[in-house]
């Protein structure tokens, strides 16, 4: 009996629940006036515009998406943002400088002097025009982002539907399948069912990664738009952003809060993906002699990229203006794609924040940025890794044969759980089908890598995170140096002898001798390979156009020491920016993707303004610097007020830069720290020299 109730219950709510809406009858753009200042997203309210049509079917339409129309007072009680927001409708060309929208009881207008939102009854003729709907779907925060009945909407791509839904910053399609789940060790290929509808409301499976989490069937990409247009047309597409997550080519998950892209979708509006790749063992694992070649990890990126191109019109966006990012191990990536055969032609621009690589010296045989920039062959990878983790999983059978067939059968967890020094196959390797050389060539201008722009940039102490700090305080300068670098006495006197690194007295020697160390650290792994490859790509123009920053103001980051940010000071509760603190690896993130929970201060809010709006505007242009009427339309003042101020990001032009020192303002400067990179024997011209 009370299995028949509930049955019958749940039989009762069907009939009562709406179907998903979709984009057969109207395009959707989700408005959202964002100040990418999280504490006031609840004073805000968006509202979901739609195609002109006639009076007669706007309430309809909007009910269609669970919405009604929207209502004179909710614009006047937000006029400025509808204002803005209306106005940079008309300025991006979907609608007229007049144009004049549905709402409840009447239309509403933008008064062609600006300034004013006009109000009239219906016009006569029941002429189409578009719609102003209410957004009632409130999550301002990624993790409070939930689908219900009321939101959802579908999408068909490909033949295939995909269910997602919006909060109240983008529409958000989680956990899609861009590729088949993965044969282990087997390059992956594209998703290849049809006739499915996914439900695109949660995150898929991270990849396996140490600590036991994740899966092997974790090809997934996850998307948010401003935007779905209606269904079979392809116009008004947004520039698309590919986010490639960081993590050492271990860890991490295109899932993280910190790469949500709901800001920039409603601040910027254009479109991101963001995706999972295979990790670790599992994604890199190279064995001579084999068809374990390596580079899993890379073909899936790849392939996430194709599945992009292939589908991303029916999200809104458009597959020729795709422009790939990622930080560290995903910068690493994106360096690896610059050069990739089979990527190159997928996208259009590229940025790579802190990208690793590194030299030889002091002592130092490789550092452990090296082979992120310089790929190792399978043979190197399987002498350093590949033979330990055989033996590591027990896999050390006599022959080849009997040990792989041991690895197939092994749980994944195993894999990538190993215990000790070089257990894990993180290298990208010369696979000779997705990379095929040492180095990406950006000495030849028609040499190995993609003819695209390109950003590539640090955060000022990237190293920090990367250097030990000392468990115990230290005597002296060199022993700092010798604990913090894991160099022997000479060679931490080389430094201080070099007078490069001059010792910055805090009074507190541990410290101090630690901000040596770090910025050594910065220098021999980020850098230094950095700006050499910035200046060998613009002189040889093997990059269509080369950008260069260094953040010098950040937040979290990547912090193994525990260093902290800023102390707080009396009125500031969450650090006093303004005093010395490390910008540690990874802590750059908001202010490229517009999402820093809580502020410092008001510059925090102004930089990260500023600083998305650059990448974004190179995201849809190839170039950084936004169109200053722009920044007017949509009211973005404090960016303007800088760019008006402190000029154009120019780019990369000769040895010396120039580059931009990213703060509120930025400003121009010269590439940093170039004797030091010359006596780390990491020259700005060790590409052009040919010092591999
Ligand atoms: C590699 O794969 C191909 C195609 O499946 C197979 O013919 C070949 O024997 C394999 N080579 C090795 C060394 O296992
Ligand atoms: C740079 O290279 C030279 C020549 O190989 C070597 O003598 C020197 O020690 C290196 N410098 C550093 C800082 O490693
Ligand atoms: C496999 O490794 C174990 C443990 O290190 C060792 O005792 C054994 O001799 C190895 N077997 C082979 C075939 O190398
Ligand atoms: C590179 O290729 C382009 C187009 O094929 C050609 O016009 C140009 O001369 C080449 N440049 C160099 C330096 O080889
Ligand atoms: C030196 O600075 C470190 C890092 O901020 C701190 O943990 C330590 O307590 C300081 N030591 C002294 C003696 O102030
Ligand atoms: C590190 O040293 C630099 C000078 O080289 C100084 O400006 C900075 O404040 C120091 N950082 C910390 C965290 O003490
Ligand atoms: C951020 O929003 C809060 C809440 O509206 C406001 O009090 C604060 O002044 C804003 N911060 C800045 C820098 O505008």
């Amino acid at each position: 009996m009370v299995k028949f109730a509930g049955v019958a219950l749940a039989a009762s709510l069907v009939s009562l629940v709406r179907a998903t809406a979709t984009t057969a009858h109207t395009s959707v753009t989700l408005v959202f006036q964002n100040n990418l200042n999280a504490s006031d997203d609840a004073n805000h309210v968006g509202s979901l515009l739609l195609d002109p049509m006639r009076q007669s079917d706007a309430a309809s339409a909007c009910e269609s998406f669970g919405e009604s129309l929207l209502s004179s007072s909710t614009l006047k009680a937000h006029k400025t943002d509808f204002l803005q927001a209306l106005s940079y409708n008309a300025f991006a060309g979907h609608a007229s400088p007049v144009q004049l929208y549905y709402i409840d009881g009447g239309v509403a207008g933008v008064a062609e002097t600006l300034g004013e939102l006009t109000f009239q009854g219906f016009p006569f003729g029941n002429v189409e025009l578009p719609v102003l709907c209410t957004q009632s779907s409130n999550q301002d925060q990624p993790g409070n982002a939930v689908a219900t009945a009321s939101n959802q909407i579908s999408v068909t791509s490909n033949k295939n539907t995909f269910v997602g839904f919006r909060n109240q910053k983008s529409f958000r399609f989680l956990g899609i399948p861009y590729a088949d789940p993965p044969k282990r060790f087997v390059n992956s290929n594209l998703f290849s069912k049809t006739g499915q509808t996914i439900q695109a409301t949660a995150y898929g499976s991270q990849c396996s990664q140490s600590g036991g989490v994740g899966g092997e069937d974790c090809l997934f990409l996850n998307i948010q738009t401003p935007f779905i247009p209606k269904a079979g047309s392809i116009s008004n597409l947004r520039p698309v952003m590919f986010w490639i997550h960081g993590g050492g080519f271990t860890g991490g998950t295109g899932a993280d809060p910190g790469s949500d892209g709901g800001n920039l979708a409603s601040r910027e509006d254009i479109v991101t993906v963001t995706i999972n790749y295979r990790l670790s063992t599992l994604g890199f694992l190279a064995i001579p002699g084999t068809n374990i070649t390596g580079n899993f990890g890379i073909g899936d990126q790849i392939n996430a990229l194709q599945w992009t191109i292939e589908n991303i019109a029916q999200f809104g966006g458009d597959p020729q203006k795709i422009t790939i990012n990622g930080e560290s191990a995903g910068a690493g990536s994106v360096r690896v794609l610059l050069g990739s055969p089979p990527a190159i032609g997928k996208f259009q621009g590229a940025i790579a924040m802190s990208n690793l690589g590194g030299g030889v010296g002091l002592g130092l045989s490789s550092d452990y940025g090296t082979t992120y920039s310089s790929y190792l062959t399978v043979a190197g990878s399987y002498a350093i890794a590949g033979q330990n983790i055989l033996q590591g999983v027990g896999c050390n059978q006599s022959s080849l044969e009997e040990q792989l067939a041991c690895l197939d059968t092994t749980p994944a967890n195993t894999i990538v759980s190993l215990d000790g020094g070089n257990t894990v196959a993180r290298y990208v390797v010369q696979d000779g089908h997705f990379v095929n050389t040492e180095n990406l060539d950006v000495v030849n201008r028609n040499g190995s890598a993609a003819d695209v722009n390109v950003i590539f940039g640090v955060c000022a102490n990237d190293g920090a995170s990367f250097s030990t700090y000392p468990r115990t305080p230290v005597n002296s300068e060199s022993e700092g140096i010798q604990a913090s670098l894991g160099i022997n006495a000479e060679n931490a006197q080389k430094i201080i002898d070099s007078g490069l690194f001059p010792f910055f007295d805090s009074g507190n020697l541990t410290l101090d001798s630690f901000n040596v160390s770090q910025r050594v650290a910065t220098d021999l792994q980020f850098r230094c390979v950095d700006q050499a490859t910035m200046y060998a790509g613009a002189k040889s123009r093997a990059f269509k156009s080369t950008y260069s920053y260094q953040m010098q103001r950040t937040g979290a980051g990547y912090d193994p020491n525990g260093l902290g940010g800023p102390p707080v000071t009396p009125g500031f509760p969450n650090g006093n920016p303004n005093l010395p603190y490390f910008r540690l690896h990874g802590s750059d993130m908001p202010w490229v993707f517009g999402n820093l929970g809580t502020l410092r201060d008001a510059d925090d809010l102004y930089s990260i303004q500023l600083e998305s709006g650059y990448f974004a505007e190179f995201i849809k242009t190839g170039q950084p610097n936004p169109d200053t009427a722009y920044l007017k339309v949509r009211g973005y003042t404090k960016s303007l007020e800088a760019i008006e101020q402190t000029g154009p990001w120019e780019a990369v032009s000769g040895p010396t830069g120039p580059m931009r020192l990213m703060d509120y303002p930025s400003v121009k400067a010269e590439f940093q720290d170039l004797a030091q990179c010359a006596f780390l024997n990491y020259s700005i011209s060790y590409y052009l020299d040919g010092g591999l």
